[in-house]
């Protein structure tokens, strides 16, 4: 009886020490956070600024490793290191949850769900994105919040100006059923693959063209192996900043409370210079002489939303029809 009181007590001792030297500069609580980006893009600034927050309102308690482009983890990768523990935060775009099982985020990939950023932040600060996140929750997730990006431009090898200009094209696209479901209604050939692997694919010719917001094709230096792109903005590519809950709910409680504060201030920077650092990308590409940008008319532009229409309808068993209206609610269609 004495050994055991001895060893609970020994245990006890331990578990104090533990945390105690968890919380020193010496000994500090690691968050590894897992991007695929480059550095220089909305994402990847805010992780560094979350880094920045974080470790100094701490005082060093918390140290933030930021690993950018794939150089941890892949697309795929990186979302059971997640569950597993092995990393503590991501932000992976939307059109990544489906593999886990949470299918409902495919709702922000639906052709011309949201007409601009505007339309954008009434889901992500609303009830419909809470909604989403939460579903997280069983996946032993917790979403902490939505990062912008941008809306995503065509880029192939040939101009495409029009709808009908992507048949027959190999398309790299994210692992989303919704964008196969856009690809195959422009009678283009999807092909999911990971973010880093889309360069090399271009440059190879495994995939003819792509979809991305500016500010990936330009900073993965897509511009150099794509010679035309078009304005479409048929779609959106953003983030689910997300933690695992286990982890996340063991911090200590004043740790915690300050995270969140840098969280929260990181947010509300990123989605600050998203808009611009896209728009910017788009001049940048333009200037590079490499890729020829196209501003489709507004004949054009119509003709992109009508042949894309189907899709809403099609991808709706699939994402959930209250999941749809919820959103066209929140935008107000
Ligand atoms: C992609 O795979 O195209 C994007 O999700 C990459 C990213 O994180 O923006």
């Amino acid at each position: 009886m004495k050994k055991l009181s001895l060893l609970v007590a020994l245990i006890g001792a331990c578990t104090l020490i533990s945390t105690a030297q968890a919380q020193t500069p010496q000994n500090p609580i690691v968050i590894k956070f897992s991007h695929v980006v480059a550095t220089d893009t909305p994402k990847g600034k805010a992780a560094e600024f979350f880094k920045k927050l974080a470790e100094e309102r701490t005082q060093g308690r918390v140290k933030v490793e930021v690993y950018a482009n794939s150089a941890l983890y892949k697309d795929k990768e990186e979302m059971e290191a997640l569950q597993l523990g092995a990393v503590q935060m991501l932000a992976p775009s939307l059109a990544k949850f489906g593999p886990l099982g949470v299918k409902e985020f495919e709702v922000f990939d639906v052709p011309y769900i949201l007409e601009d950023y505007t339309a954008l932040h009434k889901v992500t600060t609303g009830p419909a994105g809470a909604k989403l996140l939460a579903l997280l929750e069983p996946k032993g997730i917790l979403g902490l919040g939505y990062w912008d990006n941008g809306f995503k431009v065509m880029s192939a090898n040939r101009p495409i100006k029009k709808p009908e200009d992507m048949k027959g094209l190999k398309v790299r696209i994210q692992s989303s059923k919704v964008l196969d479901a856009q690809m195959r209604a422009l009678k283009a050939l999807p092909q999911v693959m990971a973010f880093s692997e889309v360069y090399q694919a271009l440059q190879t010719g495994v995939v003819d063209g792509t979809e991305n917001p500016p500010s990936n094709m330009y900073t993965q230096k897509m511009h150099e192996v794509q010679k035309y792109a078009t304005v479409t903005n048929h779609g959106y590519l953003g983030y689910a900043v997300i933690v695992n809950k286990k982890f996340w709910e063991g911090l200590p409680p004043d740790i915690r409370g300050i995270l969140e504060q840098a969280m929260k201030e990181s947010t509300e920077y990123n989605n600050e210079i998203a808009k611009k650092d896209n728009d910017d990308a788009v001049e940048a590409i333009r200037a590079s002489g490499r890729t020829e940008i196209y501003m489709p008319t507004d004949a054009e532009r119509k003709a992109w939303i009508a042949a894309l229409k189907p899709v809403h309808n099609e991808v709706a068993s699939r994402i959930g029809k209250q999941v749809l209206d919820d959103f066209y609610k929140a935008t107000e269609r």
